[in-house]
């Protein structure tokens, strides 16, 4: 009797557990996706992600490949994905029609199984117009999206997935002496090929995805952009843009208008639009912190729920992918020392502040923790505090520490130790034990990488300082390497700069 009230009340507390959940995971706002990168020295296991974004309610995810293990982990859970053909991949698509066939057939055609993986798009190519590609794809990006079409058509697929770019918004812009919406158009030495793409998306029925980052706009743009323009909740702090009829409180909505009015340029006034990339970091820069990413985001989702459209397209739904999911501390710091830190989750999957995903900016609504995430034991690696640092080095230099610093930092990363970064204020001794810590922790805490010439000592004692966390890694799977070193090449003109801070 008693155990079959117990079971009853279980089943009870189950029901209502389960209705609770999916109540949650389905009043996630309409149009929201998460962009997933693994550019990570140690990654969370892909079932891992999997499952927060499921335990989230996010219900579209954009991958920029079509990874294996990723692509399995999706399986079956529906959220709509958007594959990626890399852009290293562009030129050999382009040439070659079976070349995409096999491409579609590895990556698209293996998983629309039932319960298999629910693809939506092929992303062509990421940002292929960016100016600092020089060119590079500007002849081969139309030619293999025609190819991914065309594959996906012969496939059977062509009326569910549809294949599009994500460009980067600096392919249109606005002229000098005309610097609002309305006068938007595409960058001069792509407008050709934007023009021919934009034509050939609307043939096919596909979006344009483009990338808009508010941050980049205040960061770029110096002691004369407001920051409040940069924000959903401006409420007149920062000048409003007048064009017109329209008036814009923020620059995500003149950006975007900025795209239609140069999509309306080439004929194309309603091709649907996706915002591919949008979120803001919340470290590496004094202005990306978390009070203001949670300030973002909160004014994003509010106005995606609002469904109001921008002035030249009002009330238009507007589909967005936050970007991103994690924090990727293997990512070039080319762009600057924020770019490790996009994460609406910290690289080991715990929310970095509180967010409503419903937009309705409820006070107390939380991001719900990736679960089953394993740790490297609690060690950390730091100064020795006994260890003569003016000691010479093996190669005859006097900065015996600094040069180990360098080294550590050349590998791993070191991106809060700037100025006005999370642990930016940390003193020598410090800024070389973060240094040691974070080369240990990327080497799985090995223990050959805690010597630096015997500079450094493991502990067992949590190391962080107030704001400043000295992480203890994953287990994790040591991300592919080749991306790792691609990033690292990229990055190593920033890393001697940053190297020579730490000499001066
Ligand atoms: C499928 O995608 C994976 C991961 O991006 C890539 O390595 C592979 O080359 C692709 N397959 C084909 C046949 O192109
Ligand atoms: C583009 O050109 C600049 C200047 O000539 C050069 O520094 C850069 O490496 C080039 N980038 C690529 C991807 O070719
Ligand atoms: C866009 O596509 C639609 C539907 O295929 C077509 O009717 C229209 O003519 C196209 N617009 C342009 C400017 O080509
Ligand atoms: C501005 O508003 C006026 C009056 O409503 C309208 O006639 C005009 O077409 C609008 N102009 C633009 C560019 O939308
Ligand atoms: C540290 O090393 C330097 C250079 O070898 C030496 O001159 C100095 O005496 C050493 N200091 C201590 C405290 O051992
Ligand atoms: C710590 O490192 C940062 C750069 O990584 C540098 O700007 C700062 O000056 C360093 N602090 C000290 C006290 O050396
Ligand atoms: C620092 O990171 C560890 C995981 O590496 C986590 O357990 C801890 O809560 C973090 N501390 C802060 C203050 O974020």
């Amino acid at each position: 009797m008693a155990a079959a009230l117990l079971g009853r009340q279980l089943v009870l507390v189950l029901v209502v557990l389960g209705v609770t959940a999916a109540a949650a995971a389905g009043s996630v706002v309409d149009g929201l996706g998460l962009n997933w990168g693994t550019m990570a020295t140690r990654r969370l296991p892909p079932k891992v992600v999997a499952r927060l974004l499921t335990d989230n309610g996010f219900r579209k995810v954009k991958i920029f490949d079509a990874d294996a293990r990723t692509m399995s982990a999706l399986a079956g859970t529906g959220v709509e994905v958007m594959v990626a053909v890399p852009n290293d991949l562009l030129a050999a698509v382009a040439a070659d029609l079976d070349r995409a066939r096999r491409w579609v057939r590895e990556n698209v055609t293996k998983y629309t199984f039932d319960g298999g993986v629910n693809i939506k798009f092929v992303a062509v190519g990421n940002e292929p117009f960016l100016k600092a590609y020089n060119g590079t794809f500007d002849r081969t990006t139309v030619p293999a999206l025609r190819n991914i079409q065309r594959a996906l058509y012969e496939a059977g697929h062509g009326k569910v997935i549809k294949a599009t770019v994500p460009v980067n918004a600096d392919v249109y812009d606005s002229p000098p002496d005309a610097p609002v919406p309305s006068a938007g158009r595409f960058r001069a030495d792509v407008a050709g090929v934007m023009s021919e793409l934009a034509h050939h998306l609307n043939a096919t029925g596909a979006p344009l995805v483009v990338n808009i980052y508010p941050f980049l706009s205040l960061y770029y743009g110096g002691a004369g952009f407001p920051l409040d323009y940069a924000f959903f909740d401006n409420s007149g702090t920062a000048k409003p843009v007048v064009d017109g009829n329209a008036t814009y409180t923020n620059v995500f909505d003149a950006n975007l208008d900025t795209l239609v009015s140069a999509l309306t340029r080439v004929g194309l006034p309603h091709l649907p639009v996706v915002i591919g990339e949008v979120g803001w970091p919340t470290d590496g820069d004094a202005r990306a912190t978390p009070a203001l990413a949670q300030r973002f985001y909160k004014g994003l989702l509010a106005r995606l729920a609002a469904g109001k459209g921008t002035p030249l397209r009002p009330g238009a739904r507007v589909e967005a992918y936050l970007f991103g999911l994690l924090d990727e501390d293997a990512k070039s710091v080319a762009p600057g020392r924020f770019e490790r830190h996009w994460g609406v989750f910290t690289f080991d999957g715990r929310p970095k502040f509180p967010l409503d995903l419903t937009g309705q900016g409820r006070a107390g609504a939380t991001l719900v923790p990736a679960q089953g995430v394993d740790y490297l034991p609690r060690r950390w690696c730091v100064l020795n505090p006994n260890a003569n640092t003016t000691d010479g080095d093996a190669a005859g230099s006097n900065n015996k520490l600094a040069d180990n610093v360098g080294y550590a930092c050349g590998r791993a990363d070191c991106t809060p130790l700037g100025q006005g970064c999370s642990c930016g204020a940390l003193d020598a001794a410090g800024n070389a034990s973060y240094a040691f810590n974070a080369y240990y922790q990327a080497q799985g805490q090995d223990e050959s990488a805690c010597d630096f010439q015997g500079l450094a000592v493991v502990v067992d004692t949590d190391a962080s300082r107030p704001g400043c966390n000295f992480t203890v890694q994953l287990v994790g799977s040591p991300a592919a390497i080749s991306a790792v070193h691609a990033a690292a090449e990229k990055a190593v003109a920033v890393l001697l700069a940053l190297l020579l801070l730490l000499l001066a």
